[in-house]
């Protein structure tokens, strides 16, 4: 494959208005970066998903950026070319302009990724735009915010009444007003993201948001059958990997209690004469220290 070139942003502004599909990826750890990579995809969204995909969290409300920053580098040293975004975790940023740009500085300066991601419009129109104005590019999120899902109503579809549409657009234009360079739409009604990403010069990435956006993002483990149960809708399953992991396992633990398991090809093998060496030396040690113990005078 020839080498491809990083992605920067003006190429992602290029791709919108050139219509080409972006497509971006959740990763959470070295392998599923390494995957991202080979892909070809063009962003790698480092997501606070991880607290719930990778971390067994109930949601993503409990991840913390010690956990954020130690998922983030490991994704780096598994990326070159894909855009890398660092998700920036509940609490990292809501309470003033000067915790969210230290915060969104630690991701970049350890993690290595080249631009942050927040949730949500009102008070985060703010912080994005003091994050911009420190130098660090930022990518909105309206719609389904997981970070306060609670306050929505839970993990609903999100402008599904003019009047919450309006927000969602009003969200949406403030974000793009204060600079950021693109925005993601998660669980929106197709027929509101298009008439929201018509008035919208930035690129869009939907997830659950309809074929309007300029590009879609799928969570890795969703896209790849890694986490089982029931899906959103919006998830559409490209591998059954879970089942292939376990049935992987289940065959290993099997070959394990039968015997079979390890077979002539996965053991190391000694030259005969170093191993009658060997054990030419055990006997006569074993001889010695025998010795030693039957002549050892009583106390
Ligand atoms: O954390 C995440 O995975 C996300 C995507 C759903 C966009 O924010």
């Amino acid at each position: 494959m020839s080498e491809r070139t990083p992605v920067t942003l003006p190429r992602l502004a290029e791709m919108k208005e050139a219509g080409e599909p972006i497509v971006m990826v959740t990763a959470y750890d070295y392998p599923s970066a390494r995957v991202a990579e080979e892909a070809g995809v063009d962003i790698v969204l480092v997501g606070d998903s991880a607290a719930m995909v990778v971390l067994g969290y109930p949601g993503t409300e409990p991840v913390s950026m010690d956990e954020m920053v130690m998922l983030g580098r490991a994704v780096r040293r598994g990326l070159k070319t894909p855009l890398m975004i660092g998700d920036m975790p509940m609490g990292s940023y809501e309470a003033s302009n000067e915790l969210a740009v230290c915060s969104a500085q630690r991701l970049v300066k350890e993690t290595g990724c080249q631009v942050v991601k927040l949730e949500a419009g009102g008070t985060s129109v703010e912080r994005a735009r003091a994050i911009i104005r420190s130098g660090i590019p930022v990518m909105g999120h309206v719609g389904l915010t997981p970070q306060t899902a609670t306050a929505l109503g839970g993990y609903k579809t999100q402008g599904k009444t003019a009047q919450s549409a309006i927000q969602l657009s009003e969200d949406a234009l403030a974000l793009q007003s204060v600079g950021c360079f693109a925005i993601v739409f998660e669980a929106v009604p197709a027929a509101i993201t298009e008439t929201i990403v018509e008035r919208l010069e930035v690129p869009t990435i939907g997830i659950g948001a309809g074929p309007g956006t300029a590009g879609q993002v799928l969570v890795f483990h969703d896209l790849l059958g890694i986490t089982t149960g029931r899906a959103p809708k919006f998830v559409k399953r490209y591998a059954e990997v879970n089942a292939a992991m376990v049935g992987g396992v289940r065959q290993f633990a099997e070959e394990v209690r039968s015997g079979r398991f390890p077979e002539a090809d996965h053991v190391y093998s000694v030259e005969p004469a170093q191993l009658d060496e060997f054990r030419r030396y055990l006997d006569q040690e074993s001889l010695v220290s025998r010795s030693a113990w039957d002549w050892e005078p009583l106390p």
